[in-house]
């Protein structure tokens, strides 16, 4: 009896330690992966590229000191000095070693999330100059799961060709357009920048959603997660600014535009109205399409016959996708009546401040001032923009420059890794 229960007990015990030991051991590989994460979260973020200490979070918050700071740091004689730009020799010669140039430069080499790697995007990036910029914003939409086609002015200098060739070269998912255009600005080759980048997108890959058209100056206001999700709630429908058309801006369409010296010239030459009386809509050159929009520009007649008969105007970009937009058939598209109007604030493809709209959003206006300086109207970002914008729904904003403001970028780029590694991801 005495014995058996020995030995009955030897059997549990010796079961019993197994599991304790298994238990341990499972419990310190779990603890270690755990620890191992964090790590190389930790070695994700960007906050160490932050050569001026400021404090991004007060940024971010609207903290007035802290942009006022940063602002009179930037006019001090000694920055540039203290900011050493990358350049295009920099690029191609961090290039040459991918894995170090990958790691160094924090790329996010693995889908942050299952919902975010069965939803990839397609980019088509429009650029001609400030390698530095561009590769910044390419680091921050990166994703091993989505695609990206970048056209470059075929104006700009080799060496620019040479380090967006070489920075390309370090992803299988990004590439240079296969036809470059030289862009005359306000013309059609604009729109046939981005046309040659769908083209090129469509045939590399079947699987992604939605495209998203950049150009340089352009950033993110929303991490990669957020854009998978603000997509999805799209439903299959584009969005994309589509008013009605303005009059004065009817004659950019009317009459013939000639392209000569580098510039686009009006003539005196009446159009043909528009193919089928489709009825032009206004609108910009940025826009969130899906993938069988993208099918129908590409192949459908009557998407080809208006595209064709756009060629000789002025700033087709600003009208060509708002007005196919409206057009019953087009995938995603929305009626031409009226009430499916879409501002530029409503639809979520680009936030951009313009000058005459700037003002106290308590007394009415849209946004307050710039904090940056203007170009052509439009804002170029400061610091002090950064808390407004980010409340906004749209995916990207326009425009940041390094040269006008460097925090601005950097504390985005920051503000934006952050979330993207840290925020709360169950589903
Ligand atoms: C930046 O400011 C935030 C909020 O005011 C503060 O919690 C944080 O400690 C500051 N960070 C640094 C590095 O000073
Ligand atoms: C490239 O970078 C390495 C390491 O920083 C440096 O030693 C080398 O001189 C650079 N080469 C060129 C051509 O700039």
């Amino acid at each position: 009896m005495l014995r058996r229960k020995l030995r009955h007990c030897k059997v549990n015990c010796v079961s019993l330690f197994l599991f304790i030991a298994l238990t341990v051991v499972t419990l310190t590989l779990f603890k270690n992966h755990n620890k191992a994460l964090s790590f190389s979260k930790r070695n994700l973020e960007l906050v160490e590229e932050n050569q001026d200490h400021v404090n991004c979070t007060k940024i971010i918050k609207g903290d007035i000191e802290e942009i006022q700071t940063s602002k009179l740091d930037l006019l001090r004689v000694d920055y540039k000095k203290r900011h050493n730009r990358l350049t295009e020799k920099d690029f191609i010669n961090l290039t040459k070693d991918c894995n170090s140039f990958t790691k160094n430069r924090k790329y996010i080499l693995y889908p942050l999330s299952r919902e975010e790697s069965e939803f990839p995007i397609a980019y088509s990036i429009v650029v001609h100059h400030k390698i530095d910029m561009l590769e910044r914003l390419l680091r921050s939409i990166y994703t091993p799961q989505n695609y990206y086609c970048i056209h470059v002015d075929k104006k700009s200098s080799e060496s620019f060709l040479s380090a967006v060739k070489a920075i390309a070269s370090c992803f299988e998912n990004v590439f240079i357009a296969s036809e470059l255009e030289n862009v005359v600005y306000a013309s059609w080759t604009r729109v046939q920048a981005d046309l040659n980048c769908m083209k090129d997108l469509y045939k590399a890959n079947a699987q992604w959603k939605y495209l998203i058209n950049l150009c340089g100056m352009d950033f993110p206001i929303k991490t990669n997660r957020e854009i998978v999700q603000m997509l999805k709630a799209l439903k299959g429908e584009n969005s994309l600014e589509s008013e009605k058309m303005p009059v004065h801006k009817e004659s950019r369409w009317r009459k013939h535009y000639d392209i000569a010296n580098g510039g686009i010239h009006k003539t005196d030459i009446d159009k043909e109205p528009p193919p089928s009386q489709i009825p032009v809509f206004s609108g910009s050159a940025y826009f969130i399409v899906s993938r069988a929009f993208v099918g129908n520009v590409l192949e459908n007649n009557k998407a080809r016959t208006f595209l064709e008969w756009s060629k000789d105007t002025y700033s087709p970009d600003e009208f060509l996708w708002a007005t196919l937009q409206r057009i019953p058939d087009v995938p995603g598209s929305v009626p031409a009546n009226s009430k499916y109007d879409v501002s530029d604030m409503n639809s979520i493809a680009r936030f951009v401040k313009w000058e005459y709209w700037e003002g106290d959003v308590a007394k009415g206006a849209p946004y307050p001032p710039c904090s940056g300086t203007h170009v052509r109207s439009v804002c170029v970002f400061g610091a002090g923009d950064l808390q407004f914008m980010l409340k906004q729904h749209h995916l990207f904003a326009n425009k940041f420059d390094i040269e006008v403001d460097p925090v601005a970028i950097q504390c985005l780029e920051e503000h934006l890794r952050h979330k993207a590694l840290y925020s709360n991801r169950h589903t």
